[in-house]
């Protein structure tokens, strides 16, 4: 059978991915999840890190066209936690023993903001003891930005090219953001030793599915160590939504794209870090659950305030908004013991495919890695 076939080869081709992007029979589909998941166990475990996430600000000078905190939404209440407030989540987060947390804002890049976040790298590796690994998710910044927060002690970064397809990227923004641009981000960021985590959105007006197969080789061209993907989803005060014909269509067909997404990608990049992404449950309420039950290992808590909650809505309806802190640590503590997953507290959970990867560089280079960054946690 074609797909048994597929599903144990060792370097799948374009065509196969392409075959698997349009499975469409129940039994199918179960196949290539429960694969995904087989080949889950066997190289990064049964094992989900959480990474805490804390959207400390709504501010963004930009305007993607399919973002509810673009800045030309004025419906948008804006605000910035205090450093404060930002410092007490932390401390959350490394007593809750997450190991691994996310400082996640739009996008800045002035001198204040600049300064706002090196305080925050400093001042959470002081009071962790530097235990609590650090990722950053705050857009396009200058090399020297991206080099200093690093030097802080911040070791990885998400920066989504959104979509490979360069045309399609250009359709889905203004015309000031730049696809070549943001190709150069992630350059810079792998070049001066960031764990670079990158990822796209599933289902754009106009996108195929071998644009979305081609993102999934871009991954692996670029020997990214993380990826967070997740489905797109509709936010009424933006201009992309214009584009949209059949809005339910739409939503169950970025589901299901969403998940055959993490499995395929599971089985061409089987050591890597793929976040179960909260936009999953935007569209179906154990969304997370089945991103875990095929393939993916990294879940994002938020642990965002919920007095700011509401007013960090990227998309529509946004799980966890009325929640704690405490109660996302414990649903989702259930969520993970239903797939049969276990948790891992404590540890940065840096992927299998990191280490290889350095590993390979060192004997390349012949050069020594910052053992900070090699650290198991
Ligand atoms: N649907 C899904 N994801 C979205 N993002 C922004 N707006 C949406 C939306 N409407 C994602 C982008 C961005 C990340 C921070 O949030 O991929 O990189
Ligand atoms: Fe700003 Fe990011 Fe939203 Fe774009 S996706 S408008 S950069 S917060």
């Amino acid at each position: 059978m074609k797909l048994e076939r597929i599903l144990n080869k060792d370097n799948l081709t374009r065509d196969d991915l392409i075959y698997l992007m349009s499975l469409k029979k129940e039994e199918k589909l179960e196949r290539l999840y429960n694969r995904a998941y087989e080949i889950k166990s066997e190289t990064v475990g049964q094992k989900v890190y959480f990474r805490g996430i804390i959207e400390f600000s709504n501010k963004c000078i930009k305007n993607c066209n399919y973002c509810g905190i673009r800045h030309d939404n004025n419906k948008v209440n804006r605000f910035t936690m205090s450093e404060e407030e930002i410092l007490e989540s932390a401390n959350w987060i490394y007593k809750n023993n997450y190991g691994s947390m996310v400082l996640q804002s739009g996008e800045r890049t002035d001198d204040e903001y600049i300064e706002f976040v090196s305080d925050l790298v400093d001042k959470i590796k002081e009071l962790s003891n530097g235990e609590v690994g650090i990722t950053l998710s705050l857009g396009e910044q200058t090399k020297e930005t991206y080099q200093k927060w690093f030097d802080l002690g911040a070791h990885r970064y998400l920066l989504r090219i959104e979509t490979s397809n360069e045309e399609l990227y250009r359709s889905i923004h203004p015309n000031d953001h730049d696809f070549q641009k943001r190709k150069e981000c992630l350059k810079n960021l792998r070049e001066i030793g960031y764990q670079v985590g990158t990822g796209v959105m599933i289902g754009l007006p106009g996108q195929t599915v071998e644009d979305l197969v081609d993102d999934m080789l871009f991954f692996k061209e670029n020997n990214i160590d993380m990826i967070g993907m997740g489905p797109y989803v509709i936010h009424e005060d933006t201009p992309l939504v214009q584009k949209v014909g059949d809005k339910e269509k739409l939503r169950s067909r970025n589901f299901e794209w969403s998940l055959k997404m993490v499995a395929i990608l599971r089985l061409i990049m089987p050591d890597i870090n793929i976040a179960a992404t909260t936009a999953l449950q935007a569209l179906n309420s154990i969304g997370r659950e089945l991103a875990l039950q095929a393939g993916a290992n990294i879940l994002m808590p938020i642990v965002t305030h919920p007095n700011y909650r509401q007013d960090y809505q990227l998309y529509e309806n946004k799980p966890c908004i009325d929640e704690k802190p405490s109660d996302c640590k414990k649903c989702l503590a259930n969520r993970v013991s239903n797939v049969g997953d276990e948790i891992v507290y404590g540890e940065w959970g840096d992927s299998p495919h990191y280490f290889r990867r350095i590993e390979g560089k060192e004997k390349e280079l012949g050069s020594k890695i910052d053992s900070r960054n090699a650290a198991g946690r």
